[in-house]
Formats: structure tokens, C-alpha cells, sequence
């Protein structure tokens, strides 16, 4: 659907319900009742213990999608010494924050893992990627990140990692917002690959490819890490008297061999 677009500039924005409803065959209403699952698990999500005071609750868990079938298998937990179940994610020197360190997270809960939208948004992003003919003979890795950015209070502030211009290490990630609420900040922008490290306001103009807020369910947009970076504000309380609430599912995707960019 979009897999030209992605291959000529390097990113692309799309709607993920009426995408997916069209594609697979699905009416919206099947698309709703699976969207209210998922809505319900971000109820249920545990603070990043990487961010803490970051006001960032998060789970994390791994498949692997076999280009010839499309099938996605989740991988099983890395069980740790305390019996703490969790998914490791490494992004090398890609996050200024924590080089070539693991973080390991909370798995997504079994439900998820069941979940048929879910599966089906792996499927379709993967269908926007373009890959080696090598690459496509061999599982491709997926990434799959709930993060919720949630401030109760007035000038409370949370963040993305890493909170500046990046690439992420793997060569492609999709962005599916899942609710916005009383959100003031939160605005996406898509530049360069030379901006890295860069905030949008203190950089050339001409070098911003887009700039853009995220604001109905199942809203996305979808990066190729080769070719450009991405960048989120952060997120501050609005005008309403509730708190500000940013959720989103990221789903990144990794060859087996992995090449430096
Ligand atoms: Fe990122």
C-alpha cells in the first residue's frame, strides 16, 4: 500500500484502522471490539523502571514474522533470577541514553499476544518495509512496544527516549497512536539523518521533512531508519481538568544478520 512511498521518502503516514479494515476485510466494528482490548491492557501498564519520575509506563515484547508466510510467532520470556519475566530490547549506540546497554521489560500480557488487530498491524506495517532478497529468506525480528506518557499534574512533564532528534537502530518503526487526552505537546517531526542529536527548534528549517500531531486512534506513521530521523515533544497537561495521557504501540522490525546502517 505504501511500501513506495516508505522507499521514496522515507517515511510514511497512514490510518491503521480503515487501513487494515480495507485490506484484511474487516468491518470497523470488528476493528473497534479488538482496539477495546487493546485500550484496556494500556490500563494495566507498569512503570518504565528506566524512567523513573519520567512519568513513562511501558511493556515490551518480541516476534519474529517469516516473510514468505507472513506468520508472527511471539518469542517466550527471558526469565530472570527473581522469576521476573521480561523482554530484553537493545539499541546499541542508537539511543544516546543508554549505549549499548540492554533494558529489559514487562512482557505484554497474554491477552495482547492473542490479540488479532495486533498481529494484523505486524503484518501490515511489515508489508510497508522494503528488505535485502538475503533478509527475506531468513525471520525478520519485530519489536513490540505499548508506552504510555501520563502527567496528573500542572508542569509535570514526560518524555520519550531518547528526548532529542534519533534513529533507532533498527531499520524500520511504526508509530500507532492508541489515545491522546488532554495532551498539550506530544507533536511529532520527521528531518534529516544529519539532525540527529538536534532538537527541531534549534535546527534549519529546510531540514524538517514533516511535522505533525497524532491525534485519532490508530492514527501512524512509519520510519525508515536508513533514511531519515524522528523526534516527540513532550508531553505537558492541557487545559482540561484530567491528566494528560499519550499512548502508543511502536513496532520496529530487524533482519537476522544485522549490517551497521
Ligand atoms: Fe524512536
Amino acid at each position: 500500500m505504501y511500501k513506495e512511498e516508505m522507499l521514496e521518502k522515507g517515511y510514511i503516514r497512514f490510518d491503521a484502522g480503515e487501513d487494515i479494515a480495507s485490506l484484511y476485510n474487516k468491518d470497523m466494528t470488528w476493528v473497534e471490539s479488538q482496539f477495546a482490548e487493546i485500550e484496556a491492557a494500556f490500563e494495566n501498564l507498569p512503570t518504565d523502571a528506566y524512567a523513573s519520575g519520567l512519568h513513562r509506563y511501558r511493556r515490551f515484547s518480541r516476534a519474529v514474522i517469516l516473510p514468505w508466510s507472513n506468520q508472527v510467532e511471539w518469542l517466550p520470556a527471558m526469565v530472570k533470577e527473581d522469576g521476573e519475566e521480561v523482554a530484553e530490547y537493545f539499541q546499541g549506540a542508537f539511543n544516546p541514553e543508554f549505549p549499548d546497554a540492554y533494558r529489559s521489560f514487562p512482557m505484554l500480557e497474554q491477552a495482547m499476544l492473542d490479540n488479532e488487530l495486533l498481529k494484523k498491524m505486524i503484518q501490515f506495517d511489515f508489508a510497508q518495509t522494503y528488505w535485502d532478497k538475503r533478509d527475506m529468506v531468513m525471520p525478520i525480528n519485530v519489536g513490540v512496544h505499548f508506552v504510555k506518557l501520563k502527567v496528573e499534574r500542572d508542569g509535570e512533564e514526560a518524555v520519550s527516549s531518547p528526548n532529542c532528534l534519533h534513529r533507532d537502530g533498527e531499520p524500520f518503526t511504526f508509530a500507532h497512536l492508541v489515545k491522546r487526552q488532554n495532551v498539550n505537546g506530544g507533536q511529532n517531526v520527521i528531518a534529516t539523518i544529519d539532525d540527529v542529536d538536534q532538537f527541531p527548534e534549534a535546527m534549519d528549517a529546510r531540514h524538517i521533512f514533516a511535522d505533525f500531531t497524532l491525534t485519532k486512534a490508530l492514527e501512524s506513521y512509519g520510519v525508515a531508519d536508513e533514511s531519515v530521523s524522528h523526534y516527540v515533544s513532550s508531553v505537558h497537561k492541557g487545559e482540561q481538568d484530567e491528566p494528560a495521557e499519550r499512548s502508543m504501540i511502536l513496532i520496529d522490525y530487524q533482519p537476522t544478520v544485522v549490517k551497521p546502517l
